[in-house]
């Protein structure tokens, strides 16, 4: 298994140097989220989703997808660059949804989310969860867990698995839960719980720029979050509105005639013309068939979403 290797390696150098979130950011296998730091249930209520919607999404921590979930979706598509969100989404994260009730997520998502939680801690909650994995997610983190104890004991460590294995850890906790729509109250919550065993979620390792390769489509909805600021890595230096237009062209290959593609989450929106992407050449002015939509008001923060509606046939 490629992805135990590929995971210890993880911990074995995070342990010895130090946490270090750019190590392997972002190649194919790497530290990744175990939460969204979105504003999901702002651009879902905007984009207004519909259950019988077929839907493609980033996978990253899974708050996109159990967020649908929770909104009467069934079947989604996932992709990500990041063979490891596949583990932390689909084998931890909705083990918890379906052996916690909601105050319980809350407790063991805190515990995980504390750098200081003791590594026998973790290695507890993480052991009552392997009952509620997939076979393959299981196996992995079993393996993963026997792993770290004997690292850590033999280092003389006793760190907190999952910080180890995620880019950065959730800054606020009351805003993460009101800002993803199944963790918004406790009958939300259960909604999901219920819906989670029937839905269907697939995840295929997947760049961006090859999805029209992998997936055949016909998509209601495809959500790109921020995807965008880590396309200079692509294009480089040619990261410009006509790049983006030939992968909007390309995206729309595997879309519905009339499909939406919420092609980016912009963070912090000025409406002044500024680079729409880290690292890019894109700016506001450029967007010609595109929708920026301002999802939530504050002075300081601006969220936002470009969206990019289909017109095809
Ligand atoms: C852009 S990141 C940031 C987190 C995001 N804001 C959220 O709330 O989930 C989301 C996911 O995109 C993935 N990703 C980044 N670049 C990608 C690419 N070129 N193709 C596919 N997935 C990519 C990352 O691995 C990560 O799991």
């Amino acid at each position: 298994m490629m992805e135990v290797y590929k995971t210890k390696k993880i911990i074995t150098h995070n342990l010895i140097k130090g946490v270090n979130p750019d190590y392997q950011r972002l190649s194919s296998f790497s530290p990744t989220y175990i939460a969204s730091n979105e504003n999901v249930d702002d651009y879902l209520n905007l984009i207004g989703v519909k259950p019988n919607q077929k839907v493609l999404t980033v996978l990253a921590s899974g708050d996109q997808a159990f967020s649908l979930i929770s909104m009467g979706i069934k079947d989604i598509d996932t992709f990500d660059i990041n063979g490891l969100a596949e583990y932390m989404a689909l084998g931890l994260k909705r083990a918890m949804i379906l052996k916690y009730n909601y105050e319980e997520f809350k407790n063991a998502l805190e515990i995980f989310n504390d750098y200081y939680t003791k590594e026998a801690q973790v290695n507890e909650l993480i052991s009552d969860l392997l009952p509620f994995m997939d076979l393959k997610y299981r196996v992995f983190w079993q393996k993963i867990l026997n792993y770290n104890h004997r690292l850590q004991k033999l280092l003389f460590q006793n760190q907190n698995l999952i910080s180890l294995l995620v880019v950065e850890n959730i800054k606020d906790l009351n805003t993460y839960f009101k800002n993803i729509s199944y963790l918004k109250n406790a009958n939300v919550y259960d909604t999901l719980r219920h819906q989670l065993n029937d839905a269907n979620i697939s995840f295929k390792a997947c760049n961006v720029t090859k999805l029209t390769e992998k997936f055949a489509g016909n998509y209601d909805l495809l959500i790109l979050s921020n995807i965008m600021d880590y396309l200079f890595l692509n294009y480089g230096l040619d990261w410009t509105y006509p790049k983006l237009l030939q992968l909007e062209q390309d995206l729309e290959k595997i879309m519905s005639p009339e499909g939406l593609i919420l092609l980016h989450y912009i963070f912090s929106y000025d409406f002044v013309d500024q680079k729409l992407f880290g690292f890019s050449h894109v700016y506001a002015k450029d967007l010609i068939d595109e929708e920026i939509k301002s999802i939530a008001n504050s002075p300081k923060e601006n969220p936002s979403i470009i969206l990019k509606r289909c017109k095809k046939g």
